[in-house]
C-alpha cells in the first residue's frame, strides 16, 4: 500500500515548552467502514459532472454527531466497541497570525493506526505507527478560517507493527492531544541533551538541529549549574560537549534542571535530569552503582479511557508501581505518551520503552522494516531527554528465524547509532528451557519473558531453566505471571485464583535470588487488561495476570508476595 507525505521522525519538531493552541474537544465524526471519505475525495467538499454541475454528496460535516477528542472510539459508546476500520473526524477552527513570517505546525499526539490528515479542501499527509507523534508544517494551507479533517483507521494489517495478532485490545482513535504552534521562520527543530557516558559524570553533551541549513551560534544555558555556553551552528546543525557536575538524577533523587536554548528568535526549554547508566560486564550501572530493576510490566491502558490515559492515572501507575516497590516499569509493548516519560523523570521510577515488534511480524517485508524503524526513530527522538528512559526495546517475543534476526539486528543497530547512552534490549522468548535467542547477541541486555509454573506448568524446569542459561550479559525477566480473576479463590493448584498466582509468584521470588546473572524482573502485569483473546469465562475478554484488579481498586494476594520480595531487596 503506497502513503504519500509520510509524516517520519524527521518530520517532527521540538516542541517542549512551545505555547500550545489545543485543538481537543468536539470533533464531528462518521464511521466509515468502506472507506467512502477516500474513495469519492470528500475532503474536497464538491462533486460535479463532466459540464460543472453539482452532483449529490454522500457526506456533510457540520450535521455529523460530535465526539470529544483525544479518544478512542471504542469506549465512545457501545455500537463502536468492536469496531476496527476507518472513521472521519472534523472540525473548524480559527487562526489569526501574530508575527511577520511565523510558521504554524500541527501536531497529533498519537491516532491509532494509520492516519490521514486534510486541511482546508487539501492533502496534508499520512502517518503510519499507532504509538507516537507525527507533525505537519500547515503554513502554507493555514487560512483565518480552517476546517481540519483526519480520517484514522484502526485495521489491523498483516504487514503493519504490529501485525494482526496482539494480546491486547487494538483501540482505534486519536487518542493524544492535537494542537498547533508556531515558530519563527527559522526555529529549533531538534534539540537533545544528555551526560556524556564514560567521563566521570563531569561532562554533557548537547546538540541542536535548526529548520534549514543556517549558520550561526546557539545558546545554552543551565541556570542552576552557572552554565552559558554557546553552540556554533554550520548548516543548521551544532553540538557541543562541555564540562558540568550536575547532582545526578536517580529514583532516589530525581533532580531535573531548567535548560534553555535559544537560536535567533527561537526559544525552547526542556526539564532534564542528568543520569548515566550504562552495561558493565554482568551488571546494570546507574551513575556508576551496579542496580537491580526491581520492576513491573503495565499496558497502556484504563477500564474508563482504554490508551487515552489522563495525566491522574498515569501518575496513579507510577505510585501502584513504587507502593509495589519498584524503581522500574517496562511500558509495553509500545510507545506509551511521552507524559509517561516525563512524569517518570518528576516522580523518580526507570522506564524500559518498546516498539510494537511483537510475535510473528512481516520480517521479510521492506516496507514493515522502514515502519518498524521509523516508529524507532520517532520513540527515540522524542523521548531521548528524558533520564528516565533507561532502555530502548526493539520488540517481544518474536521467533527466532533468519528473517526476525536480520530485522530485530538491524532495529538494534540503528538504536545504537541514534542514540549513545542508553542500552538496547528486547524480551526474547524462552528456546529448550534457556536463555538462547540469537537476538542476543546484539543485545546489551537480555529480556526474557518466562512463564514456567504457567505456560509450562512444571515448576521443576525453573531452577532447571536457570541453570541452562550461561548468558554472558545481564539479564532482566521482562514477563513472569499466572491469570487471577479478582477475589476468585481457591487452592494452590487451582489456576485461574488468586491462591495459585500467590503460589506462582512465591515459587518464582523464591529462585531470583540465586540468579547470579539476574539483574531485573519484571512481573506481568501491574493490572489487568482488556484482550479480545481471552475468552475463558474467567476471563471474559480480560488479560487477568494483573497483580492489581483492572480497575485498581483491588491488591490481588500475588500483589503483596511481589511487594514482599521488593521490599526485602531494598533492605
Ligand atoms: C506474552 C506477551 C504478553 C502477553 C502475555 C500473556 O509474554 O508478551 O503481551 O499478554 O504473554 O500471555 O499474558
Amino acid at each position: 500500500m503506497e502513503y504519500t507525505n509520510l509524516a517520519r521522525a524527521d518530520s517532527m519538531v521540538f516542541d517542549r515548552s512551545r505555547k500550545k493552541e489545543p485543538l481537543n474537544g468536539l470533533w464531528n465524526y462518521a464511521i466509515d467502514q468502506y472507506d467512502h471519505f477516500l474513495e469519492a475525495k470528500c475532503y474536497l467538499e464538491k462533486a460535479t459532472d463532466r459540464n460543472g454541475f453539482s452532483l449529490p454528496l454522500d457526506y456533510s460535516f457540520d450535521e455529523w454527531p460530535l465526539m470529544s477528542l483525544p479518544v478512542c472510539w471504542n469506549l465512545y459508546e457501545k455500537e463502536l466497541k468492536l469496531y476496527d476500520g476507518s472513521m472521519v473526524f472534523t472540525r473548524k477552527f480559527e487562526y489569526i497570525p501574530k508575527n511577520e513570517n511565523e510558521r504554524v505546525i500541527l501536531k497529533i499526539g498519537a491516532a491509532n493506526y494509520l492516519a490521514r490528515v486534510y486541511l482546508n479542501k487539501e492533502f496534508v499527509g499520512t502517518h503510519l505507527g499507532g504509538s507516537t507523534p507525527f507533525y505537519f508544517d500547515i503554513t502554507e494551507l493555514i487560512d483565518r478560517r480552517n476546517r481540519l479533517i483526519i480520517q484514522v483507521d484502526s485495521t489491523r494489517r498483516e504487514t503493519q507493527v504490529p501485525t494482526l495478532a496482539t494480546d491486547w485490545f487494538n483501540y482505534g482513535g486519536v487518542y493524544r492531544d492535537i494542537e498547533i504552534f508556531r515558530v519563527p521562520n527559522t526555529y529549533i527543530k531538534d534539540f537533545k541533551i544528555a551526560l556524556e557516558p564514560n567521563t566521570s559524570f563531569e561532562k554533557i553533551r548537547a546538540s541542536v538541529t535548526i529548520s534549514d541549513k543556517t549558520n550561526g551560534t546557539a545558546l545554552l544555558s543551565i541556570d542552576e549549574l552557572g552554565i552559558k555556553q554557546d553552540i556554533t551552528v554550520r548548516d543548521g546543525y551544532g553540538e557541543i560537549l562541555f564540562d558540568a557536575k550536575p547532582s545526578l538524577w536517580s529514583p532516589e533523587n530525581p533532580k531535573l534542571y531548567s535548560v534553555t536554548v535559544s537560536y535567533g528568535t527561537d526559544e525552547v526549554t526542556d526539564k532534564v535530569g542528568f543520569r548515566e547508566i550504562k552495561v558493565d560486564g554482568m551488571d546494570i550501572v546507574l551513575n556508576g552503582e551496579s542496580i537491580f530493576l526491581r520492576g513491573v510490566c503495565a499496558h497502556e491502558e484504563s477500564v474508563k479511557n482504554g490508551k487515552a490515559l489522563t495525566d491522574e492515572e498515569r501518575i496513579e501507575n507510577i505510585m501502584l508501581a513504587k507502593e509495589l516497590g519498584c524503581n522500574f516499569m517496562r511500558v509495553a509493548h509500545y510507545p506509551h505518551s511521552e507524559r509517561m516519560a516525563q512524569l517518570a523523570d518528576e516522580l523518580g521510577i526507570m522506564l524500559w520503552e518498546e516498539i510494537p515488534v511483537y510475535w510473528h511480524i512481516a520480517f521479510k517485508n521492506e516496507d514493515t522494516y522502514a515502519d518498524a524503524e521509523n516508529q524507532l526513530a520517532e520513540l527515540i527522538k522524542r523521548d531521548y531527554n528524558r533520564a528516565s528512559v533507561i532502555i530502548w526495546s526493539v520488540g517481544n517475543e518474536n521467533p527466532d528465524t533468519d528473517e526476525r534476526y536480520e530485522f530485530m539486528g538491524r532495529l538494534v543497530d540503528f538504536a545504537h547509532a541514534a542514540d549513545k547512552t542508553r542500552p538496547v534490549s528486547a524480551a526474547c522468548l524462552v528456546f529448550h528451557n534457556a536463555i538462547a535467542d540469537r537476538l542476543e547477541k546484539h543485545l546489551d541486555i537480555i529480556g526474557v519473558n518466562e512463564y514456567i509454573g504457567w505456560y509450562s506448568p512444571n515448576f521443576a524446569l525453573l531452577s532447571e531453566f536457570f541453570e541452562n542459561s550461561k548468558p554472558t550479559k545481564p539479564v532482566i525477566i521482562t514477563e513472569f505471571g499466572a491469570d487471577a480473576l479478582s477475589n476468585h479463590r481457591g487452592t494452590v493448584t487451582d489456576k485461574s485464583t488468586e491462591d495459585f498466582q500467590e503460589y506462582f509468584y512465591e515459587r518464582q521470588t523464591a529462585l531470583f535470588p540465586s540468579v547470579p546473572y539476574l539483574k531485573g524482573t519484571c512481573p506481568w502485569i501491574l493490572y489487568d487488561f482488556r484482550c479480545p483473546r481471552r475468552m475463558h469465562y474467567l476471563q471474559n475478554y480480560y488479560n487477568t495476570k494483573g497483580l492489581l484488579s483492572a480497575d485498581k481498586t483491588h491488591r490481588k494476594l500475588a500483589f503483596y508476595v511481589m511487594q514482599k520480595f521488593y521490599k526485602g531487596m531494598k533492605k
